[in-house]
């Protein structure tokens, strides 16, 4: 009885541990980086080297997506791709000082007599037909990203946040527009892009959980968490991303646009695996996404497979746990991640001072995905070095570091602008 309430205990604080940022240190020492080698990219589980893309296409790239799925990010259950049903809430044509049309539509995902509601808030350049548009999760409700009432208040709950109005987990009115530093939706708009964003919690809020969100539509009888190698959190929210691209592949307004991936932080890491998921994002944008994201698991710098696991068990499948201090023993590192985004253009941007993300080890990774981009004739990263600060480079395999610290900002927005009309030409 004692050894069986031990063994509960020990279980439990593996999967359940959710202290954010308790492991304060930053662990960025450069010398301490000891050689490590990666998996190659371009060789087959039995040693063969492949140089065509129809051997990557048909035999490794489904290789290698399927051992992220079953060791890190873990597998989104079956039958679950259907589009949503939709229906608009609201719509405007003289937004943003008649300059766009705002939309919002609701996305429903019905189940065992409950239901999951997604809302999107959508800006589109008035007279401009299917405009690239950029999509992007929100961490705080639709209601922060601009100052705009008629923005509806998101009803799902929210991680705390006193300075940016966020009390009791829920929206208020105070916290409109405090997050629109991160999104100059004016800029994207005069430049001729549309944004479609959505509060990340309306798929799977921040509760270091199972309970609520999409994962329990999908439990068997008796289950409460997702099997060993079933979907966390990351997973999770790249499944609501495709739903959100179903949405917009249908809107008469959108219906033949070019769809940018856009992601930060913990959703840079879900906008690479949301682009390798599905390849109908055309453009796939991840800014400071350390590890687990961009970064290369081996180097161990900055933030490790230990310390994110600790802090965030829910974001992986429980599988991932076993590599916590076993780096080596990944059968994939990073630079294989943004490989599944080939032949698409892809943008990696990491911050100078953001030294817990690993900039070096973003850099790494997407110079290392190289060799995948250039067996479709694209170009990537040609130099293993870093290029210098705010020197940006918009390959097919596009990258920058910029002054200043883990954020999004205009610099980072103005990059990803002119990086994306170049690929879109
Ligand atoms: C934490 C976490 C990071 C993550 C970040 C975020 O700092 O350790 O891995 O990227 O949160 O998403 O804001």
């Amino acid at each position: 009885m004692v050894y069986k309430i031990f063994f509960a205990l020990v279980l439990l604080s593996i999967s359940v541990s959710c202290s954010f940022n308790a492991d304060k240190d930053q662990n960025c020492d450069e010398d301490a980086v000891e050689p490590y080698e990666l998996p190659d990219v371009l060789t087959l589980k039995n040693g063969e080297k492949i140089d065509r893309v129809s051997v990557w296409e048909n035999k490794r790239r489904p290789q290698i997506l399927n051992l992220y799925k079953k060791e890190i990010y873990g597998f989104i259950p079956k039958g679950i791709d259907k589009p949503l049903i939709s229906k608009v809430l609201e719509q405007s044509d003289s937004a943003l000082d008649n300059t766009a049309i705002r939309k919002q539509i609701s996305l429903i995902y019905k189940a065992k007599g409950k239901e999951l509601e997604i809302i999107v808030l959508l800006y589109l350049p008035k007279n401009t037909k299917n405009p690239p548009v950029f999509i992007g999760y929100n961490f705080y409700g639709n209601q922060t990203i601009i100052d705009d009432k008629h923005v509806i208040l998101t009803n799902s709950w929210i991680l705390n946040n006193p300075a940016l109005g966020i009390n009791d987990n829920r929206a208020s009115e105070e916290s409109m527009g405090t997050r629109n530093e991160r999104w100059p939706i004016k800029k994207i708009i005069s430049e001729g892009f549309g944004l479609a964003t959505v509060y990340y919690g309306d798929i799977d809020p921040e509760r270091c959980d199972f309970s609520d969100g999409i994962h329990p539509f999908f439990y068997k009888k008796k289950q409460n968490k997702p099997k060993g190698d079933q979907w966390g959190s990351i997973s999770a929210w790249a499944w609501g991303y495709s739903r959100i691209l179903d949405y917009l592949k249908k809107d008469e307004m959108t219906r033949k646009s070019k769809f940018i991936l856009f992601g930060h932080s913990r959703i840079g890491k879900t906008s690479l695996w949301a682009g390798a998921l599905d390849r109908r994002f055309d453009i796939v944008i991840s800014n400071n996404s350390g590890c687990a994201g961009a970064a290369l698991f081996r180097r161990k710098f900055g933030e490790t497979i230990a310390k994110i696991h600790y802090n965030f068990p829910q974001w992986f499948c429980q599988n991932f746990n076993k590599y916590r201090n076993k780096e080596e023993r990944l059968p994939v590192d990073q630079h294989m991640l943004i490989a599944l985004i080939a032949p698409r253009p892809v943008y990696i941007a990491s911050a100078e001072l953001d030294c817990f993300s690993d900039p070096k080890g973003e850099y790494l990774s997407a110079y290392h995905a190289t060799p995948v981009y250039e067996l479709y004739g694209k170009t990537g990263l040609n130099d293993s070095i870093q290029p210098p600060l705010n020197k940006p480079i918009h390959n097919t395999i596009g990258y920058h570091l910029r002054s200043g610290r883990h954020g999004v900002t205009t610099y980072d927005w103005e990059q990803f602008i002119k990086f994306v009309k170049k690929h879109l030409e």
